[in-house]
């Protein structure tokens, strides 16, 4: 057990006569004066029982308890909400994704604060609820560690390994009358075989990567998949750790440094992990006090090599991963070449540098999946930040998931993501086109909603040189020439707006460049006539989360206005 001092947000709540009535309801809760005489962790568990990726966190969290119970603590959970990213996508729903990683940074904040506890250990598994956990952290800044829920087990069809994102580029392939619909439905019933999140190196695993990176997390619990006894252990570990912490006095802040962020965006870029991870970093960043920019982005992605061969752009899974040695093997790579900061501060209350030295690597060949940086499978960061004349302010592509490095094409603008749908499945869309797909921005969309739904039925449909911009997101599982994050977004006026069918777009990687080949005088022009769209909604989260949230390049995060 550890000791712990007096300073404790619970003492004040809870201990004195003039506490009576907090305490009251404590003991109707079943609580004893001992424990009641210990500190308060909060255990905030992101769950759902309507999809896979977070059905098995409530158990996960008694696990949990155990671990906490165990260093001297007094285990308390509560709810955090989800919104399970694939069945939004592709519909209205898809609108309330990055909404609610900001509304589950709200509720943790508000229970953690309102009740007064001392440390947390916040279990999340779905896209969002991650970074929304990851935030809370930092913005109570009171000793916390973060749990994974964990991801699924690949599936199989037709002796073929298959993960979530087949299955969305198989509806496009069954629309083009490539496959039948029992084909798409035996697919259907094969594609995610497990609870656990999406399988593949999508957002969810990236940011359970990145929280590794961060040192925020366990070394070595992001890849465990969501069935293994490994996800037990480390529930039962970090409810431990908690309490070191807590002895330790060591709080996110202290973690949450400069420098892990830039560890955190070598290992997206070593990985290839998905863009959304650049719009949740810069959250946390802000979150946490830190000045993180996307031109930090750009400059660690032209000196870190893409070491890691995993799906959407490569082949493996996180279980792959898992059984080579995990997020500590790319991370041990990536300090042997000098890349990451060995000396930053985690939750271990070691560095990153003795964590990777005592961490057990299972002696087996990795190359296949994780190679040193001296034989990478790419040579620069798996993301680029592209600027130009379409993205004064920046946008984001996946060089992971594509080997094309320039594009030259003719836009073929959308307003809206049903729009951009409807001109793939009717065969408007043609080879050599740059799909547009606008007002889909944080504000626009609002919550710049995933474009998997388009992407995916690009890529199905075997139109291989059609490239996509938009001012909306993509999904994790995405793949091919796509740039999105376009800020400023069409809701606000950015040139975006005024992109019209016919106009050359020119992608351009090597130079980091995103250009609208039309003369500067006809762009101001057109954005002299040009005027904004009512709001989508006039009432509701969507109407006030449009109201208050930045721009994609600042991470989307909702301002307070006024401060
Ligand atoms: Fe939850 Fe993919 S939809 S992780």
């Amino acid at each position: 057990m550890v000791r712990i001092g007096t300073s404790l947000p619970s003492r004040e709540r809870y201990h004195g006569v003039l506490n009576a009535p907090h305490r009251a309801f404590l003991r109707s809760i079943g609580l004893t004066d001992l424990e009641i005489g210990k500190p308060l962790v909060a255990i905030s568990v992101a769950w759902s029982e309507a999809g896979p990726c977070n059905i098995h966190t409530m158990t996960l969290s008694a696990y949990v308890k155990e671990g906490v119970r165990g260093g001297g603590g007094t285990p308390l959970a509560f709810p955090a909400m989800v919104v399970n990213d694939n069945i939004g996508m592709g519909s209205e729903g898809m609108r309330y994704s990055l909404v609610s990683r900001d509304l589950i940074a709200d509720m943790i904040e508000a229970q953690f604060m309102a009740h007064a506890f001392d440390a947390l250990v916040g279990i999340a598994g779905c896209d969002k609820t991650e970074p929304g956990t990851i935030m809370a952290m930092a913005r109570i800044n009171r000793p916390s560690i973060y749990l994974y829920a964990g991801s699924a087990e690949p599936g199989f069809y037709n002796g073929r390994k298959v993960t979530i994102e087949d299955i969305h580029e198989a509806v496009g392939a069954y629309l083009k009358g490539k496959i039948s619909e029992e084909q798409l439905l035996e697919l259907e019933k094969a594609v995610h075989p497990t609870y656990g999140t999406c399988a593949g190196l999508f957002t969810a695993n990236t940011m359970a990567s990145i929280s590794e990176a961060l040192g925020i997390s366990l070394p070595g619990s992001a890849s465990p998949v969501a069935t293994s006894a490994k996800r037990i252990w480390y529930a039962r570990e970090s409810g431990a750790a908690v309490m070191r912490l807590l002895e330790l006095g060591i709080k996110p802040r202290d973690i949450l440094k400069y420098e892990a962020f830039e560890n955190a965006i070598a290992v997206l870029m070593a990985m290839g992990g998905s863009t959304n991870a650049v719009l949740h970093l810069l959250a946390i960043a802000y979150e946490a006090g830190v000045k993180l920019e996307l031109d930090d982005f750009e400059r660690i992605s032209r000196k870190v090599p893409l070491i890691v061969n995993m799906r959407p752009g490569g082949e493996y899974t996180m279980m792959d991963l898992d059984e080579v040695g995990g997020v500590p093997l790319v991370m041990k790579k990536l300090l042997e070449a000098g890349l990451i900061h060995g000396d930053a501060l985690t939750v271990t209350g070691k560095t990153v540098k003795e964590n990777l030295e005592s961490y057990r690597y299972p002696n087996v060949p990795h190359d296949h999946i994780v190679r040193s940086v001296s034989n990478p499978f790419k040579k620069s960061g798996g993301i680029v930040i592209l600027k130009g004349s379409l993205a004064p302010e920046g946008a984001v592509i996946k060089v992971a998931a594509t080997n094309i490095t320039r594009f030259e094409g003719s836009a073929r603008v959308y307003d809206g993501e049903d729009e951009a749908f409807k001109g793939i499945e009717s065969g408007e869309v043609k080879e050599g086109d740059v799909v547009v797909i606008r007002y889909e921005g944080p504000k626009g969309g609002p919550g710049m909603p995933e474009m998997l739904r388009v992407t995916a039925a690009i890529v199905g449909a075997g139109l291989e040189k059609v490239a996509m911009v938009t001012d909306g997101r993509f999904s994790g599982a995405t793949r091919g020439p796509m740039v999105g994050h376009v800020s400023p977004e069409a809701a606000v006026g950015g040139p975006i707006a005024v992109v019209e069918n016919g106009d050359k777009i020119i992608i351009d990687v090597e130079n980091r460049r995103l250009d609208l080949a039309v003369p500067e005088d006809e762009v101001k022009r057109r954005l002299k006539n040009w005027s904004p769209r009512p709001p989508r909604y006039r009432s509701g989260l969507l109407a006030k989360y449009a109201s208050l949230v930045s721009q994609a390049s600042k991470g989307a995060v909702v301002l307070p206005i006024g401060i």
